[in-house]
């Protein structure tokens, strides 16, 4: 198993200790279609039906977030036994099955029943944490270019297609915020073992208060909800404290060198106002001091009220709520329900 557990999770207290408050402004939600999410969300909630393949069975899932998706769509009430009243098809099986027994899998459900010759997997889902590659057996390319792929973010390079595919936000580990306060200028998480070309530009910094790991959760709690600014690395960097920062209304600032299309959430949440997004081009800190500066004081306020607001997203409840991580997941494979079905195409010849 990979060093999955390896945080890389830099958090910024910038150095200008006081803050404007902003005055109390109507709240824009933060969705890309406030007006139609709604509607279209209790639509999904009273309609929405799915039919699982072997839908009793258990499953060694290697993430958390895979184990907790899986049993609160059984538990719900989305599931149907009838396959013709499915929108949606879903095809579990455990995260480390080869590729070749996926293909036998896909190759059983296409020969033994109508549905995926239908749309040739478009109305199928599927699971898996690091994503599947492309591979040349028909089976796979099938599920990999059709059906729909719910993996863990972030998503390995060029595993993820951003029209269809889905990622799973991770599951949050710390407590819930207490009132903030700012005890500190500047702190960085980081391992001490993958420590990158940034954290040694950082660490030098006054600005910056870089620590390889917080005594506790809570005290990483503390840091969080004391920092104006949470810094991620994309691309080898751990990024999956991005929902615990906004809950925490820490900003994000995710610095990246090419194009993110994983990011949870992405056709739901306006990513582009939620957090900053630098380029690791040029001299890091001295961009990231410019882009943080220039935010801080015009940005900062509504930024991180819009993080707040949508980082009910990301909470895994004990009984599932409205808008949560299952709900908007489910909110998302609502919106790809509507695919193409292939007919048989009939010889003319025959009477
Ligand atoms: C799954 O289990 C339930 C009861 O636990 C049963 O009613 C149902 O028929 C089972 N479904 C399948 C597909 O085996
Ligand atoms: C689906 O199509 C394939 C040919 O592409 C065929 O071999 C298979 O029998 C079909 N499945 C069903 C259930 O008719």
């Amino acid at each position: 198993m990979s060093t999955a557990s390896i945080f890389r999770i830099l958090l910024l207290h910038f150095s200008l200790s006081t803050v404007l408050a902003a005055h109390s402004q109507p709240l824009t939600p933060p969705y890309l279609s406030p007006n139609t999410i709604h509607p279209n969300y209790q639509n999904m909630f009273n309609s929405f039906k799915i039919f699982i393949y072997n839908s009793n069975s258990t499953f060694p899932f290697i993430s958390p977030s895979q184990s907790l998706f899986y049993t609160r769509l059984q538990d719900s009430h989305f599931p149907t036994e009838n396959p013709e009243k499915a929108h949606l098809f879903f095809v579990p099986f455990p995260s480390d099955l080869p590729p070749r027994s996926v293909s036998r899998l896909i190759r059983s459900l296409r020969t033994e029943l109508p549905y995926w010759n239908r749309t040739l997997g478009a109305d199928h889902f599927y699971l898996s944490c690091t994503g599947i590659g492309f591979e040349s057996d028909r089976n796979l390319v099938e599920l990999k270019k059709n059906s729909v792929q719910i993996s863990c973010f972030p998503t390995p390079a060029g595993k993820f297609i951003p029209h269809k595919d889905i990622s799973l936000p991770p599951v949050p580990s710390t407590p819930a915020p207490t009132s903030n306060t700012a005890s500190f200028l500047g702190y960085a998480k980081f391992d001490w073992v993958k420590e990158s070309t940034l954290v040694k530009e950082l660490s030098s910094d006054p600005d910056f208060l870089i620590e390889s790991k917080p005594s506790d959760l809570n005290t990483f709690a503390d840091r969080l909800g004391g920092s104006k600014f949470c810094l991620f690395e994309y691309g080898g960097g751990d990024v999956s404290g991005i929902g615990e920062a906004l809950r925490f209304g820490c900003v994000p600032v995710v610095i990246t060198d090419r194009p993110i299309h994983d990011l949870p959430f992405s056709d739901v949440l306006r990513w582009q106002e939620i957090a900053l997004f630098v380029g690791r081009r040029g001299g890091v800190v001295r961009d990231l001091k410019r882009v943080l500066g220039r935010a801080c004081w015009e940005r900062h306020e509504k930024m991180r009220k819009l993080g707040v607001a949508a980082s009910r997203h990301f909470m895994w409840n004990e009984t599932p709520e409205p808008f949560d991580s299952f709900y908007t997941l489910m909110y998302e494979l609502w919106l790809r329900r509507h695919t193409v079905r292939y007919v048989r195409r009939e010889s003319p010849f025959v009477v």
